[in-house]
């Protein structure tokens, strides 16, 4: 993987001045939320790559993404950077693929994996405040819940790519389907598991409750600034996948 960032020196700059925010993040807090990934980042990795049916949906993310050969694409909180080789599929030889994300230890995993792929390159930092100012597209999986305003992230993921650009979210929320309802249960106890410590505990606002409605918010938000908007849920409903190309300002 390219350790140069792709999108001039000017994104490592900006990266190392642009430290993250604890008031826009999870609820447990940066250090915490870094602290967690980065213990689990190895496993992580296994589960973002070998679930069954993940690699189709990512493969599917990427195809309805659909960037064209020569994109710069970003995708925000990449962890392990499972989507990257499926964008660096669709951009390569010319295009390039940047994954941004906040915790060291999914990065290292990622840049370990990908050091040798030509033209995908990882950056450290916040995903609200990108290290990018241009793409053509950005993409996001499973990170809109974990952002205490996830729809304001949206709109600056879309300020980046400017009207005519991708914007992409996938995510998993409790299944609104017949089909999947009743195992909703089992997704809330799965989502309380697996969230970092500090974002568990409170009473007045479960996990699979706070991640439902941050999901709900951040897909409308791509919904409001984007034109030809695809959405389709698999797995029973629990992966919600939305793609759009911004559109010229509203306002
Ligand atoms: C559930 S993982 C998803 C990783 C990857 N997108 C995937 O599909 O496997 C969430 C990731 O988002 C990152 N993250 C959460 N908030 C972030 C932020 N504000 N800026 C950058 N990364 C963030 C975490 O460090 C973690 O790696």
């Amino acid at each position: 993987m390219d350790t140069d960032p792709p999108l001039g020196d000017d994104a490592r700059d900006r990266t190392a001045t642009r430290e993250p925010r604890d008031s826009l993040l999870t609820d447990g807090g940066v250090a915490t939320t870094q602290a967690f990934y980065t213990r689990w980042a190895r496993l992580y990795d296994a589960i973002a790559r070998r679930t069954p049916g993940i690699g189709g949906l990512r493969e599917r993310a990427a195809e309805r993404l659909a960037p064209a050969r020569g994109d710069v694409v970003v995708d925000m909180g990449c962890g392990t950077g499972a989507n990257l080789p499926y964008f660096r599929e669709r951009v390569a030889p010319e295009g390039r693929v940047l994954g941004v994300d906040f915790t060291p230890g999914v990065l290292a995993v990622a840049h370990d994996r990908l050091r040798d792929v030509p033209a995908v390159s990882v950056v450290r930092g916040d995903a609200t405040r990108p290290p990018v100012d241009e793409a053509d597209a950005v993409f996001a999986s499973f990170v809109s819940g974990m952002l205490a305003d996830p729809a304001a992230a949206v709109r600056t993921w879309a300020e980046i790519v400017g009207p005519g650009g991708r914007l992409g979210l996938l995510d998993l929320a409790r299944s609104t389907r017949p089909v999947g309802r009743p195992l909703n249960d089992v997704f809330r106890l799965v989502v309380r598991a697996t969230s970092p410590p500090g974002t568990r505990s409170r009473l007045d606002d479960s996990p699979a409750a706070r991640l439902d409605r941050r999901v709900v918010a951040a897909h409308r938000a791509l919904l409001e600034c984007c034109d030809d908007v695809e959405h389709e849920t698999a797995a029973l409903g629990y992966a919600r996948l939305s793609v759009g190309t911004v559109a010229e300002s509203r306002e």
